[in-house]
This record gives C-alpha cells, sequence and structure tokens, in this order.
C-alpha cells in the first residue's frame, strides 16, 4: 500500500511511525511533515490547507490511502476532494466534520439523538447569552462554559466561574476575537468530575473504541496554567473502568452510529469523544472528528495490530473485518514545550540528546520540528516533541517516559513533571 499522512504535528508522527510498522505498507509520505517524520517517511512540500494539490499528488502517486491527521482540513471539505477523485480517504466528509466544526451542530445531533451531555442553548447575539448567564447564576449555578461555534485552535472555550468573566467572554466571541467562528455561542452547563478521551473507529456500518487515555490540558503541573493543545498523555484511563467503557459504548458510541445512520453522514475516521466522568456516568464534553493529540501517541503505543489495514479496512465500510490487536502494558507521551508556549514562544532552538533518549527505549514523535541550515533539529513550534514509552504498569510507563525527557534539550524547554500521576494515584486508591 502507498500511503499518504496529511499533517505536521505529533499526532501525524505517531500515525506514521505505527502505519511504518504494517507489512502492507509499501511507502509512506506525509505532507507537509517535520524533522522527525523525515526519517520514518517522505516529507512532501504541501501544505494542508492545499487541497486540490494534495489530490493531485495522490493521484499522481497512485496512493492507496490518505489518512487526513488535523480538523481544518477536514472540516474545509479535503475528503469530498478526495472523494471526487476517486481516492481512499481516512476522514469524515465536510458535512460530518461538523460534528467538531460547529459546536451547535454537536449539540443539536446529541440532543436529537440522546446522547448524555450538558445543559446548552446557542446564541446568535451577545445580549440574549448574558442574559441566559445571569439567569444561571441567579439560580445557583456555581458555574458556567462559554463556547465559541466553531474552529479556534483550543482557545475558544471558557470555564467561568462567575457571571462577569462568562459575559466578557461573550463580548469578546461577538467582538471579533475568534474571527468568524465566535458568530454564535454555546452556552453550557459546567459539569464536575474527571475527563477521560475515547478515540472510536467509525466506519458508517459499524464502531469500535481504541484503549482510553487522557490528556493534561494545562501547561503547568497540578493542572495549573492556562489550557494549552495537551501537555502529555495516558493511556488506558484508569476513571474508564469495564463497567464505565460498557455504559460509553451502549449510550454514546452506538447511539452515535445511529445518529450517523439516520443523518445519512459519510462519516469514515475516528470520532474522538471527550468525556467528564462522574461517579461512573459518562457525558460527553465535545466531539472531534480526528485522532486527539497527545492522546494517539499513548494509545499507538500500544497498538500491536495492522494499522494500514485497519485504517484502510474504515475507509471501505469494512471496519467489522479489522482485528484491533492491544497490549496490557500501559503507555505514556509527556510534551516538552518551548519556554513561554502556550503564550509567545522562541522558534530555531538546536535540540540534543535525541539518540540518548532513543537509546534508553523511549520513542520520540516530533510535533514542531524543523532542520536549520546545518542540518541540525531545531525546534520550530510550541509543542515541539512527545516523548512516548510503555511499561509493565503506569509507574513503569512514567519512568520510562521520563528517563527520555532528561536526556533531551533545548535553550528554554519545559516540560510537565506529573503526566500520569493522576492514574497511578487512581489505581492506588
Ligand atoms: P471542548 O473544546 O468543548 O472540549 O472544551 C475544552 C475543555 O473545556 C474540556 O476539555 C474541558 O476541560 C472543559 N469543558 C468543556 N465543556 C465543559 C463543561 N460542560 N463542563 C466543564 N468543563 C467543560
Ligand atoms: N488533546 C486534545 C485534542 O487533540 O484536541
Amino acid at each position: 500500500m502507498k500511503i499518504l499522512v496529511v499533517g505536521s504535528g505529533g499526532r501525524e508522527h505517531a500515525i506514521v511511525w505505527c502505519l511504518k510498522q504494517s507489512r502492507q505498507a509499501e511507502k509512506i509520505y506525509c505532507a507537509p511533515g517535520n524533522a522527525g517524520i523525515a526519517a520514518d517517511a517522505e516529507c512532501v512540500n504541501i501544505n494542508v490547507d492545499e487541497l486540490e494539490k494534495m489530490a493531485d499528488f495522490a493521484v499522481e502517486n497512485k496512493i492507496d490511502l490518505t489518512v487526513v491527521g488535523p480538523e481544518a482540513p477536514l472540516c474545509d471539505g479535503i475528503v469530498d476532494v478526495f472523494k471526487a477523485r476517486g481516492l481512499a480517504v481516512f476522514g469524515p466528509d465536510k458535512e460530518a466534520a461538523q460534528l467538531e466544526g460547529s459546536k451547535d451542530y454537536a449539540k443539536r445531533f446529541m440532543v436529537k439523538y440522546g446522547i448524555p451531555t450538558a445543559k446548552a442553548a446557542t446564541f446568535e447575539c451577545a445580549c440574549k447569552a448574558k442574559e441566559y448567564i445571569n439567569n444561571e447564576f441567579a439560580s445557583g449555578a456555581d458555574g458556567i462554559v462559554v463556547k465559541a461555534d466553531g474552529l479556534a485552535a483550543g482557545k475558544g472555550v471558557l470555564v467561568a466561574p462567575d457571571a462577569k468573566s462568562a459575559c466578557d467572554f461573550v463580548d469578546g466571541c461577538f467582538g471579533g476575537e475568534f474571527g468568524s467562528a465566535g458568530a454564535k455561542v454555546v452556552i453550557e452547563e459546567m459539569l464536575v468530575g474527571e475527563e477521560a478521551s475515547i478515540l472510536a473507529l467509525c466506519d458508517g456500518n459499524t464502531i469500535i473504541p481504541m484503549v482510553s487515555s487522557q490528556d493534561h490540558k494545562r501547561v503547568f503541573d497540578n493542572d495549573e496554567g492556562p489550557n494549552t493543545g495537551g501537555m502529555g498523555a495516558y493511556s488506558p484511563a484508569p476513571v474508564v473502568t469495564d463497567e464505565v467503557a460498557e455504559r460509553i459504548d451502549k449510550e454514546i458510541l452506538q447511539v452515535f452510529l445511529k445518529g450517523v445512520q439516520s443523518e445519512k453522514l459519510n462519516f469514515r475516521g475516528v470520532i474522538f469523544v471527550g468525556l467528564m466522568i462522574s461517579n461512573g456516568v459518562p457525558k460527553v464534553l465535545e466531539f472531534n472528528v480526528r485522532f486527539g493529540d497527545p492522546e494517539i501517541q499513548a494509545v499507538l503505543r500500544r497498538f500491536d495490530g495492522d494499522f494500514a489495514e485497519t485504517l484502510k479496512l474504515v475507509t471501505e465500510g469494512r471496519l467489522a473485518e479489522a482485528d484491533l490487536i492491544w497490549s496490557d502494558d500501559p503507555a505514556v507521551s509527556v510534551v516538552i514545550a518551548s519556554g513561554g508556549y502556550p503564550g509567545k514562544y522562541a522558534k530555531g532552538k538546536v535540540i540534543s540528546g535525541l539518540d540518548k533518549a532513543a537509546a534508553k527505549g523511549a520513542v520520540v514523535f516530533h510535533a514542531g520540528t524543523a532542520f536549520d541550515a546545518d542540518k541540525n533539529i531545531v525546534s520550530a513550534g510550541g509543542r515541539v516533541l512527545g516523548v512516548s514509552a510503555r511499561g509493565k504498569s503506569i509507574d513503569e510507563a512514567i519512568k520510562n517516559a521520563y528517563a527520555g525527557v532528561k536526556e533531551i534539550h533545548f535553550d528554554g524547554c519545559f516540560n510537565r513533571s506529573d503526566i500520569g500521576a493522576k492514574a497511578a494515584k487512581w489505581l492506588k486508591k
């Protein structure tokens, strides 16, 4: 199989790394890729928003399977463009991608099919939204969640402890802070509990969850500081006990599949369900229509099946035939970021110790790296690397991942030191 992976982050490196182990993968391209991906695939200089150019490349190079990493090209309709050319592509089409691209669309889908989620209302003007917020606090709410409707690179959500901050955020949305993404806002009841991520493969006929995982969204230890794209992940998430997993399958995934079928959505890809779990009851916080990053780094470290074959079967509507094999060994991935992230940060810092980390047994996924003029690998983004490892226990996986992290350095780099600690604590309860 000739395979094209679209994207350039840690998620795409993990996907390429896993595809490379497939006996069916004859050649792997990644567009545009990064300095680390270049060691595992041939990088192609096409950006993720150049949909026609990407499809031209796939046709010219007789690509058998294209895997789309990020949400933006999915919401822009890359799958529609590829399908029109008769190309096999992993991901939902433009209409189905609204499940991530519009929080209002996703909420209406959940309500229509009875998927458990937070109570919410959508507004197209600030004054009605603020009136709703004030009423919720007047009726005793402890907090409220304001979400810009469209894609806002993870910045369009505020969990507000009081009416003033919620109303200020509403003003920001309608004031154009998130561009057209803020033209509508969804205001939600604040849920409490523990979060977990379920990435489920779905081909429109069958839905199968991958192993559970958990991200760490805040930038600093003990979940302090602002939200980021994700500072590290572990799998499995112990909060997803067998009983909880059963409820997720029955109350969320199977209902989701029924909804996809009833709406006649073209969904052959992965649905990433962000969950809040409280006393064993799972509720949906959000849908994403692509693999979570860094969640997929930890999840794929545990995948022992044939990834290329599995994803190809999804594109053919034959997921039921796939053999998903998982290791029982937990996995952890720790993100190393540039100083200042998620705010302003410097780029172009030379990275050392990558070989030493690999010698310690870690697999280092590159998220934001590039080559400089002297062919050094340098930092080129906020999240720079994901250092991943497996272990016989979560404690051992944590130890192994941090043994790799210790070897790596670049000017200003930092990482959280408590990735996985929550899982380890859970298991010791
Ligand atoms: P979203 O992009 O919708 O997942 O929101 C980003 C983050 O905001 C989630 O991972 C949660 O930490 C938080 N969040 C979103 N919705 C809620 C909610 N209804 N209650 C509490 N926290 C939420
Ligand atoms: N880790 C969260 C995300 O991929 O959106």
